[in-house]
């Protein structure tokens, strides 16, 4: 865990908020990679990740930009109270959605505030010279974080802008951008739920293979409208063979905690990958957006806090 101090908060839209944190005690903070998020320990207690939004030009500093979503759980709202001074409790960096090695050409495409992973990431592709375009998803620029900084900036002739809002600009042309690209780039994808899956729908139909198929989602779809359907399970635990049961309105994860079993949770929503545990046997039901598809089909994996199992007992390595 990193101490750290709100150094800067600025308004980049009306409900963007970036904030420049550092560390309290004045050391530097650990490097990371395109693609890496901290958790953010907020004061009411909240746990919540977000996107290293600028490569660090000197280690003293991070960046992260969050708009404020009325639909979450809190996070967002919280994050645009802070106030510069205030102190935070940080994880080091982790990246679940890291660049590829390569020379190959990449295809960078943003959903709003889903551009925040993908702007180091054209900074890198920037350094070292690859070959790539960023497309940038949104109702309009007054609504969109850092577009002036973008059309400005150093890779400025990367970028392309698709304002759904804006007469002449348009939301974006999803057959012919994909299709340029369909049989040798690598496809990085950040945006809200539904744009992840359209894109991700018609690059498969175009012929991308999955393994150049690379997303993050900035929030989950919503878990409570397949609520409904859960059927109660049991958890057995490896070690010990003790079997917990978990109910149709309970998670996993809260079955485990009532019994004294503690895993590391953080998102509580399938998106930041702390709980992943890993199956011993059973047919996990997974409903998170962490795993790929190919883990996933694997079963060899679960993410507690929020899939269920569609065997009657489902083993977990714990
Ligand atoms: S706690 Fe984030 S995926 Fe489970």
């Amino acid at each position: 865990m990193i101490p750290v101090v709100v150094k800067n908060r600025v308004m980049e839209t009306q409900n963007v908020v970036r904030l420049v944190l550092a560390r309290s005690d004045g050391k530097s903070l650990p490097a990371f990679s395109a693609g890496a998020h901290i958790d953010i320990h907020l004061p009411s207690g909240l746990i919540r990740q977000y996107s290293l939004c600028r490569l660090q030009v000197e280690p003293d500093y991070y960046e992260i930009a969050v708009l404020k979503d009325p639909q979450s759980r809190g996070g967002s709202l919280e994050v645009h109270t802070l106030a510069i001074g205030t102190e935070l409790v940080i994880s080091e960096p982790r990246n679940h959605f890291p660049l590829k090695q390569g020379q190959g050409h990449v295809l960078l495409i943003a959903g709003g505030i889903g551009v925040t992973p993908l702007l180091p990431m054209a900074q890198t592709l920037q350094q070292e010279g690859r070959s790539f375009d960023f497309h940038y998803c949104a109702k309009s620029p007054n609504q969109a974080a850092f577009v002036e900084a973008l059309e400005k900036g150093s890779f400025a002739d990367k970028m392309h802008f698709h304002f759904s809002q804006v007469e002449g600009s348009g939301r974006m042309d999803l057959v012919s951008v994909l299709s340029r690209h369909a049989f040798a780039s690598e496809l990085y994808l950040c945006g809200p739920a539904d744009f992840i899956t359209a894109v991700l729908t018609q690059a498969r139909m175009l012929g991308w293979s999955e393994d150049r198929l690379h997303k993050e989602f900035f929030a989950a779809p919503e878990l409570d409208e397949i609520a409904s359907d859960n059927e109660t399970f049991q958890v057995k635990i490896h070690s010990t063979g003790e079997l917990i049961e978990v109910v149709p309105e309970q998670s996993m994860f809260d079955a485990l905690d009532a019994n004294g079993i503690y895993l590391p949770v953080s998102c509580e929503s399938g998106v930041c990958g702390t709980c992943q545990t890993a199956v011993i046997s059973g047919t996990p039901d997974h409903k998170d957006v962490f795993l790929t598809e190919q883990e996933k089909n694997s079963g060899k994996w679960v993410m507690p806090c929020c899939s269920r199992s569609k065997s009657a007992i489902l083993e977990l390595d714990l």
